[in-house]
C-alpha cells in the first residue's frame, strides 16, 4: 500500500473514531493517538523525509488535507460532547419547584396533659390554685395525716411502691420503708395546709402509682387531680356547687351530678360524684351498666382529724376536697374503652383528638 492509500485510511478511520467518541476522555484520547507526539499522523509526516523529491509536494498536500479534516472534525465534536455533557449536568442537578413540600409533622400535647390544662383553667378561672405536690413522699403525708389507719390495706406492699429511703437502710428493703411513691394526690392537701393559711383554694394535678398490673381499667401510673377548699363557714352545699360547676364545664351544660354516700379516712362525710351518662343521658345502656350514671370523683368534707395534724382550727375553718382521676375523665369524654392507649404513644389513636 503506497503511502497515500496509508493517508486516506488514516483519515477515514480517524474520522470514523472522533464521531464514535461518546464522551470528552475517549475524544482526547483519539486525538492524541492520531495527532499526539507518537500518533499515526505525526509519524506519517516524519515519513516524509524519505520521499523522493517529486512526490513531496502531492503527500504533503494530501497530509495537510487530512489533518485539516482531522483537527476540524475534533473541534466539531469537542464543542458537541461538551454540550451534551452540560446538559446531562444541568438534567441531574435540576430542581423541580413544582413539586409539593414534605410536611413535617407538628406535635402537639398529649390528651392527658391537656386535660389537667383544661381542668386548671376552669379551676383558675374561679380563684383557684394550682399547687405542685410531690411524686416521691413519706408515709406520713400519703398515710397517716391522712387520717388512713395503720391497717388500711392500701398501705400494704401489694398496693404501694416503696422506694429505698435514702439511708439505704435495710429496713426499707424488707418493705419497711416509710418513703414511697404516692398512692394518690391527696399528700398535697397536707403540704398545702401546712404551708398556707386559710382561705385556701387549690388543685393539684399529677402522677400517682399503684402495684397494679395494667389492663383495660388499671394502670401502674396515673393522674389525679386532687382539690382542697379551706375557709370560714364552707358546707357540703359549696362542695356540690362547686363540682357540678366543673362538671358541667368539662363535659358540657346539659349534664347532671349526684352524689353518694362513700367513705375516705380523710373526709367526712364522704362522697362519691356521678355524672349523667353521655351516652343514653340517664335512659341507662351499656356503658353505665343501665343505671344512667357514671362514676366520676371521690369527695368530702374535710375530717377534722386532718385540721388536727397542720394545726387548723376545726371549730373556726371547714373545708372540702377531692379527687378526680385524668385518665377517667378522658375515657369517659373520648369513650376509650382501654385506660392503656393512653400511654401507648400510638400516632394513630393520639391524633383523634
Ligand atoms: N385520694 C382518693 C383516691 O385516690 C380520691 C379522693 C377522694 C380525694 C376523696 C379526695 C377526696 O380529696 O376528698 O381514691
Amino acid at each position: 500500500m503506497g503511502l497515500k492509500e496509508e493517508l486516506e485510511e488514516l483519515r477515514t478511520r480517524a474520522l470514523a473514531n472522533i464521531e464514535g467518541a461518546q464522551d470528552s476522555k475517549t475524544l482526547e484520547d483519539v486525538r492524541i493517538e492520531v495527532l499526539g507526539k507518537k500518533g499515526s499522523l505525526t509519524a506519517a509526516l516524519r515519513g516524509m523525509r524519505d520521499l523522493p523529491k517529486e512526490e513531496r509536494p502531492t503527500i504533503g498536500k494530501i497530509t495537510n488535507e487530512v489533518r485539516d479534516a482531522v483537527e476540524g472534525a475534533l473541534e466539531r465534536k469537542k464543542q458537541e460532547l461538551a454540550a451534551m455533557e452540560l446538559e446531562a449536568r444541568m438534567a441531574a442537578s435540576a430542581v423541580d419547584v413544582t413539586l409539593p413540600g414534605r410536611k413535617q409533622p407538628i406535635g402537639t400535647e398529649h390528651l392527658i396533659n391537656a386535660i389537667i390544662d383544661e381542668c386548671s383553667d376552669i379551676f383558675a378561672s374561679i380563684g383557684y390554685t394550682i399547687e405542685e405536690g410531690r411524686e416521691v413522699e413519706t408515709d406520713f403525708y400519703n398515710f397517716t395525716a391522712l387520717n388512713a389507719p395503720a391497717d388500711h390495706p392500701s398501705r400494704s406492699m401489694q398496693d404501694t411502691f416503696y422506694v429505698l429511703d435514702r439511708s439505704g437502710d435495710v429496713a426499707s428493703v424488707r418493705g419497711e420503708s416509710d418513703v414511697l411513691l404516692r398512692t394518690q394526690t391527696s399528700g398535697t392537701q397536707v403540704h398545702v395546709m401546712e404551708q398556707q393559711q386559710p382561705p385556701i383554694y387549690m388543685i393539684s394535678p399529677g402522677k400517682v402509682y399503684r402495684r397494679d398490673v395494667a389492663d383495660p381499667s388499671h394502670l401502674p401510673q396515673f393522674h389525679q387531680i386532687e382539690g382542697l377548699v379551706v375557709d370560714k363557714g364552707i358546707t357540703l352545699g359549696d362542695l356540690e356547687g362547686t363540682l357540678d360547676y366543673f362538671i358541667k364545664k368539662f363535659f358540657g351544660e346539659e349534664r347532671t351530678t349526684r352524689f353518694r354516700a362513700h367513705f375516705f379516712p380523710f373526709t367526712e362525710p364522704s362522697l362519691e360524684a356521678d355524672v349523667s351518662c353521655g351516652i343514653c343521658h340517664g335512659e341507662g345502656c351499656r356503658f353505665c351498666k343501665n343505671t344512667g350514671w357514671v362514676e366520676i370523683l371521690g369527695c368530702g368534707m374535710v375530717d377534722p382529724n386532718v385540721f388536727g395534724y397542720v394545726g387548723i382550727d376545726p371549730e373556726v375553718y371547714t373545708g372540702f376536697a377531692f379527687g378526680v382521676g385524668v385518665e377517667r375523665l378522658a375515657c369517659l369524654r373520648y369513650n376509650v374503652p382501654d385506660l392503656r392507649m393512653l400511654l401507648e404513644g400510638d400516632m394513630r389513636f393520639l391524633r383523634q383528638f
